[in-house]
C-alpha cells in the first residue's frame, strides 16, 4: 500500500516518464474453457480507486488471449486493446521477452516516453531462449546445492538463475538439486537415517556442489560436512559468502587440526576462524552489513607460483580489481589467515586495503575447482552474461574445465563498456535518455547504480 501510495504521489513529480503496467492473471475455467476476465477488472478497479491508472494490461494466462477476452478487458478496464498484452505459458521464461516484443510493448513505450529508439534486435536473445528448449533433451549433470530449501526459495533465486546462465552459456543440461544441510549431519542419522542417507547418496550423485550464503545456525555442520567431503573427493566446489566461510573453518579444522574451529555467528565459544567484522557494532542488527559493490584485488599467481583460479575465471593476466556485490557481517579472523595459506588454502582475492579475505580457492595442482567467494557474484549474473566464478564451477562440474575463462572475456568487454559509458557524459548516454530530463540527478543516480549491476526495483502492484 505505501508502494502504491508513493508511486501516486510520483506521478505529480514526473508523469511523463512513468508507465503503470498492471500485471493479472486470466484464469482459464470450465468445461467451455471460458478466459475470465474478472479478476483482472476487479483489480484495476481497486487500482484505480488507490489513484493509479495503468498505462499498459499484461495477462498471465495458459493461452493466447482470445480477441473477445481483450475487447472485454479493454471495454470494463477503459485500456486501449492494443495495450492489452498476454504472457501465456511458454515452454521456458526467455520466450517471454519475444512474447513482448511480438506484442509492440517496446513501441507503446516508446510512443509514452516520446523516444526515438531503433526497435531492438532480439537475434541472440531468440538463440538463448530457442538453446534452453534444445537443452533439456541432453544428458544431465547434476548440481546440488546445499541450503535450507524449505520456503526460502526466493532467496536463493539468483544463485539458481546463476547456475542456469553458465550453463546455458556451455550449452550443458544441468539438473539442480537441493540437498537439506541438516540432512547430512550426524544428529540427522540418529533421528531419520532414510533422510540421512537420502541426503547424502544425493551429494555423492553431484557433479559439482554449492555452498550458497545463509543465515542462522541450523545446518552449519551439514556445510561443512558438504565443503570436506567436496574437497576431498576433488568434486568442483563453489562457496558463496557463508560457503566461502564454511570452507575456511573445515579447513582449520580437518587440515590445521582447529578441533573446535568455528565462526562466532553459530558458537560463541569456538576458535573464532570467522569473526564479526570490526567496526560493526554486534548488537544492532540490520543496517550494520558490509553492503553494496566493493573491489577485490585478485592475485594472478598464488604462493605456490601457480596461476590462481581466481585470475583464469575473470580472465585477468595481472593483479587487478573486480567489483563484486557484498551482503554480510562477518569475515575470516585475520589472526587465521597465515596459518590456513601456510596449509595450502590460498586466498586469491582481497579487499582494496588487503584487510579483508574475498576469495578462497585450493591451488589446481591439489583439486579442480575449490573456490569460495566472500561476496556474492550471483547477483551480477545474467542471461548471456554469467558470472564468473558461477560459470568457472559449473564449467568444471560439467567436465569442460578449459572453458573456465569464457564467461570472464565476456565480463572484461561488459567492465569496458560500462567505463567508456562513464567517461562520455552522463546526459549523453542511451540509458540516461530513458529518463526524463527533469529527474537527471535520479538518473545520474539510477545510471550509477545499474552500472553497479543492480536490478531495477520491482513493484508489485497486488
Ligand atoms: C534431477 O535430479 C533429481 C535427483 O537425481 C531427480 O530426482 C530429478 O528427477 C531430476 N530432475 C529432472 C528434471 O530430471
Amino acid at each position: 500500500m505505501l508502494f502504491i501510495e508513493a508511486l501516486r504521489q510520483f506521478q505529480f513529480i514526473t508523469k511523463e516518464s512513468m508507465a503503470f503496467i498492471h500485471v493479472s492473471l486470466v484464469p482459464i475455467l470450465g468445461a467451455d474453457a471460458e478466459q475470465k476476465t474478472k479478476p483482472t477488472q476487479h483489480s484495476i478497479k481497486e487500482l484505480r480507486s488507490l489513484g493509479i491508472s495503468p498505462d499498459m494490461i499484461i495477462c498471465r494466462s495458459k493461452e493466447p488471449l482470445h480477441d473477445t477476452t481483450v475487447q472485454k478487458l479493454s471495454i470494463f478496464c477503459q485500456v486501449e486493446a492494443s495495450h492489452i498484452l498476454t504472457i501465456h505459458d511458454v515452454s521456458n521464461i526467455y520466450h517471454v521477452p519475444l512474447l513482448l516484443a511480438r506484442q509492440n510493448m517496446h513501441v507503446l513505450l516508446q510512443q509514452k516516453f516520446n523516444l526515438a529508439s531503433p526497435a531492438p534486435d532480439l537475434t541472440s536473445w531468440q538463440e538463448l531462449a530457442l538453446t534452453v528448449d534444445r537443452l533439456e533433451s541432453q544428458p544431465q549433470h547434476t548440481i546440488v546445492i546445499v541450503g535450507k530449501y524449505t520456503g526460502l526459495q526466493d532467496s536463493y533465486l539468483s544463485v539458481l538463475k546463476s547456475v542456469k546462465h553458465s550453463a546455458i552459456l556451455l550449452q550443458a543440461n544441468v539438473n539442480i538439486t537441493w540437498v537439506e544441510a541438516s540432512d547430512l549431519q550426524k544428529d540427522t542419522e540418529a533421528e531419520n537415517p532414510t533422510a540421512y542417507s537420502k541426503a547424502w547418496e544425493l551429494l555423492k550423485s553431484a557433479a559439482g556442489i554449492l555452498v550458497p550464503g545463509g543465515f542462522g545456525n541450523r545446518g552449519i555442520e551439514g556445510k561443512i560436512a558438504a565443503a570436506r567431503y567436496a574437497r576431498e573427493n576433488k568434486v568442483p566446489y563453489l562457496g558463496l559468502c557463508l560457503g566461502m566461510q564454511v570452507m575456511v573453518i573445515e579447513y582449520a579444522r580437518h587440515v590445521l587440526n582447529v578441533k573446535n574451529a568455528n565462526s562466532v555467528e553459530f558458537d560463541d565459544g569456538c576458535e573464532a576462524v570467522v569473526v564479526f567484522m570490526p567496526e560493526i557494532n554486534p548488537l544492532v542488527m540490520g543496517g550494520t552489513m558490509r553492503l553494496g559493490a566493493r573491489p577485490t584485488t585478485i592475485s594472478a599467481t598464488l604462493p605456490t607460483s601457480e596461476r590462481s583460479i581466481a585470475s583464469r575465471i575473470y580472465n585477468l593476466d595481472q593483479n587487478s580489481d573486480v567489483l563484486e556485490r557484498h551482503r554480510h557481517r562477518y569475515e575470516v579472523n585475520p589472526e587465521y589467515i597465515e596459518r590456513v595459506q601456510n596449509a595450502g588454502l590460498f586466498f586469491s582475492g582481497v579487499d582494496d586495503r588487503n584487510e579483508r579475505m574475498e576469495i578462497a580457492e585450493l591451488p589446481q595442482s591439489q583439486h579442480p575447482y575449490y573456490l569460495g567467494s566472500q561476496y556474492h557474484p550471483e547477483l551480477k549474473s545474467r542471461p548471456g552474461r554469467p558470472s564468473p566464478p558461477v560459470f568457472g564451477f559449473v564449467a568444471t562440474a560439467i567436465g569442460q574445465p578449459e572453458k573456465i575463462s569464457e564467461a570472464g572475456v565476456l565480463w572484461q568487454a561488459h567492465e569496458a563498456k560500462l567505463k567508456a559509458a562513464r567517461n562520455t557524459s552522463p546526459a549523453k548516454t542511451t540509458r540516461n535518455s530513458l529518463l526524463s530530463p527533469a529527474t537527471s540527478a535520479l538518473g545520474k543516480r539510477r545510471a550509477r547504480s545499474m552500472s553497479n549491476g543492480m536490478d531495477s526495483v520491482k513493484l508489485q502492484l497486488e
